[in-house]
């Protein structure tokens, strides 16, 4: 699906989904030569205990444990849970979902997605058999899940409900902020989400002993005093990630706000535009708008989602397919195994969906760009009226340079 740039590309440099934000350069560099001269670098440090404290106050969870990444942290949080069998999840979602559920032994059965992208009640309720245990929703590309619909179900068929939120730090639904739902939330600092700590995940929780056991199994199952009580893993965030992610949670506001502009500048953009649809949150929502996808419909837009990519990376913007093919399409979940099948919604949003490029450097006129090539594609393709493509503008050359 990739293109070469062109010598004559609107941008000059790659602009690509998930380019690491780096909110206070100067902080976070601070904050590593402090962990150095306290050669305190691992094992509960303090910069970790402060990420970790952060995170409590700003999703409101009584405990919010940091860990090496978010596959890591929903391992844990499934284990410490005692989930067995089959646990019900999204196809659509990233491959880490289902991966940490099979790679603790555990049969990830996929369900179908609502209008909103996220696990849909009504459909888990019908893949529920004597081996279900638990549900995991996944707040999808920062949209909440249906929580309410997904309680409603697990606490009928006495399941466990976990949520996966490695998109959606910051997001609320229905006035309940995300790290407060289910029985416990997972999230990631990945390097490509909004807020990174270079890799990073945690458990967020308001059960203390769900937290205290959580706590043990990231450091080999030793408790508070180091006496070991348990089975364990070494999933110990270090001092370093700690220092980037408490810079950056700290920013988290200027952060979101940057990407709801953003937001806005697409939706702008690509308004009216036959068979573009931006997508945006459930209206009881407050959305993170870490992520700005959209759908493209190609019996109205005359172009595929694949020429839309192929196109802008010929101007050298690198956007994302995600998550195409779903899940119940890889090789590693044979379908005979995690059936049932078809799961319509999923295989028509995995056909469409597109995520643009949309870190904290780009200016307004880069997302007019980018709109202003998805303008001219769909003009072209569909005979509408439309905005000609002015390519390349000065300004973006001219950051290019300096
Ligand atoms: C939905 C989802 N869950 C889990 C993960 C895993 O997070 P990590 O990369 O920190 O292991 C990701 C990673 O991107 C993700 O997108």
């Amino acid at each position: 699906m990739s293109a070469t740039p062109a010598a004559s590309a609107a941008f000059g440099h790659a602009v690509r989904v998930g380019a690491p934000n780096i909110p206070d350069r100067d902080r976070v560099l601070d904050r590593i030569a402090g962990a150095l001269s306290r050669r305190t670098l691992s094992n509960n440090g303090p910069l970790v205990r402060e990420f970790e404290d952060r995170l409590r106050r700003l999703t409101g969870a009584r405990h919010c444990i940091a860990v090496t990444n978010g596959t890591v942290a929903l391992e844990l949080a499934v284990r410490a849970c005692g989930l067995t069998g089959e646990v019900i999840v999204p196809s659509f979602t990233y491959v880490a979902t289902p991966h940490a559920l099979s790679w603790q032994g555990l049969t990830p059965v996929f369900g179908d997605v609502d209008a909103y992208g996220c696990l849909d009640p009504d459909h888990v309720r019908r893949l529920v058999t004597p081996r279900t245990s638990g549900i995991v929703g996944v707040h999808l590309l920062g949209t909440c899940c249906d929580a309410a619909g997904l309680e409603a179900v697990a606490a009928e068929l006495g399941l466990v409900l976990l949520f996966d939120a490695a998109h959606a730090l910051g997001s609320a639904t229905d006035g309940r902020r995300v790290g407060t739902l289910g029985r416990a939330e997972i999230f990631s600092f990945h390097a490509t989400k909004f807020v990174n700590s270079f890799e990073g995940g945690a458990v967020a929780t308001d059960d203390d002993e769900l937290a205290a056991r959580v706590r043990a199994m990231r450091n080999f199952g030793q408790d508070d005093d180091g006496v070991v009580r348990s089975l364990g893993t070494n999933a110990k965030m270090h001092e370093i990630s700690a220092a980037m992610g408490l810079t950056a949670v700290e920013n988290i506001t200027g952060l979101i706000a940057g990407n709801e502009q953003r937001h806005t500048w697409y939706a702008d953009g690509l308004r009216d535009l036959p068979g573009i649809a931006v997508r945006g949150p459930r209206p009881a929502d407050a959305s993170n708008y870490s992520y700005l996808s959209v759908l493209v419909d190609p019996a109205r837009a005359g172009v595929t989602r694949d020429e839309i990519v192929r196109r802008l990376a010929e101007e050298n913007v690198f956007a994302k397919v995600y998550f195409h093919p779903g899940n119940h399409r890889l090789e590693p979940y044979p379908q005979e195994r995690h059936r049932p099948l078809p799961l319509p919604r999923s295989e028509r949003l995995a056909e469409q969906i597109l995520v643009l490029p949309n870190s904290a450097d780009l200016t307004a006129d880069d997302v007019g760009l980018i709109c202003r090539l998805i303008r001219d594609l769909v003009t072209r393709a569909t005979g509408a009226r439309g905005e000609p493509t002015s390519r390349p503008t000065v300004s973006v050359r001219a950051r290019e340079s300096s």
